[in-house]
């Protein structure tokens, strides 16, 4: 029986390594990326599939679409394709950047590396704005159900879809908001992770509370902080059993609902989106049936 990757349903690693690949060589792909997915494991490396390289394979991945972009008032959200995402875990970043180069020469026949982000733990899982991130994360049984394909037969159950976006944080504005203005940008208290029971209808947790979307919006976030130099913000990952639930919290973040925008867009923008699809793992090997590999 096929499994999820095991990396998606574990909690974050210390450190991690986001690449991402476009295809340049269509010929060379199927031999590229098969031969480099018999090396990754689904826990150690996570991989997804890009929409336009599941095409370029032969297969077809219901469900996978284009991310959406959105644009209005303060608010842009692009969206930025890309062929394949592998998502490095680790606790040693001279061994992350080392295997991010042995990825990157085993697909190199057919696919180029574009983009490499350095991600990290703070504190006990906190965005770098200092708040918990994750509190509301569906567990056990229940991530499963958010995050996991079942019921859809050999090759696609144990799959998953993955949305990934990198934010990239203004640390002035952020630092210029007063405390209680932070506050209710996010709907949480920083300094005890407590619920804001009267927090604006523009507040991150309101726009994204998850029961409240119908059919109920729940999705496995396994996001992480990301810095280069004095730049970070977060590397924001919600995997689920279909985009759909990510997407409608996306449109009401976007204030595509009800013209309301996500208070987090006043310090913090979004500079690429991408889909992918996730295979299973079966015998510790990825298992690549439904591209038909
Ligand atoms: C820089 C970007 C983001 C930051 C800093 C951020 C931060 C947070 C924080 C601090 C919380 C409260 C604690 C928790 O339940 O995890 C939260 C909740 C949540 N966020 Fe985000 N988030 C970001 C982007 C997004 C995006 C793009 C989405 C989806 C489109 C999203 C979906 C959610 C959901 C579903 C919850 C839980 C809501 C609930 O059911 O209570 N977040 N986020």
């Amino acid at each position: 029986m096929s499994q999820a990757q095991p990396g998606i349903l574990a909690a974050c690693s210390k450190l991690a390594c986001y690449l991402t690949f476009s295809l340049m060589e269509v010929a060379a792909a199927r031999k590229a990326v098969k031969s480099f997915c018999a090396t990754a494991d689904g826990d150690k490396t996570v991989v997804g599939f890009g929409e336009p390289l599941v095409l370029a394979l032969g297969g077809r991945i219901q469900g996978l679409r284009p991310f959406p972009s959105y644009a209005g008032p303060g608010v842009s959200v692009p969206s930025t394709p890309a062929d394949l995402w592998c998502w490095l875990r680790g606790d040693d970043r001279g061994e992350l950047l080392l295997r991010s180069r042995a990825v990157g020469r085993a697909l190199a026949a057919a696919l180029r590396l574009d983009t490499v982000i350095d991600a990290f733990q703070y504190g006990d899982s906190r965005d770098l704005t200092g708040y918990e991130d994750g509190t509301e994360n569906p567990k056990g049984k229940k991530a499963v159900e958010a995050g996991i394909v079942q019921g859809r037969g050999d090759g696609m159950d144990g799959s998953s879809f993955v949305a990934v976006q990198q934010w990239v944080h203004d640390f002035d504005r952020f630092d210029a908001m007063s405390p209680g203005d932070q506050d209710n940008s996010i709907g949480r208290r920083k300094s005890d992770n407590e619920e804001l029971a009267d927090a604006p209808a523009s507040s991150h947790v309101k726009r994204t509370a998850q029961e409240t979307f119908s059919p109920e919006a729940f999705v496995l976030r396994r996001s992480m902080p990301w810095a280069e130099g004095a730049r970070g913000g977060l590397v924001f990952v919600a995997f689920g059993k279909s985009l759909d639930a990510f997407e409608a919290q996306l449109k009401r973040m976007a204030g595509a609902e009800d013209g309301v925008t996500d208070a987090l867009f006043k310090f913090t923008r979004p500079v690429s989106g991408g889909y992918f699809w996730c295979p299973p793992v079966q015998n510790g090997r990825l298992d690549l049936r439904a591209l038909g590999l």
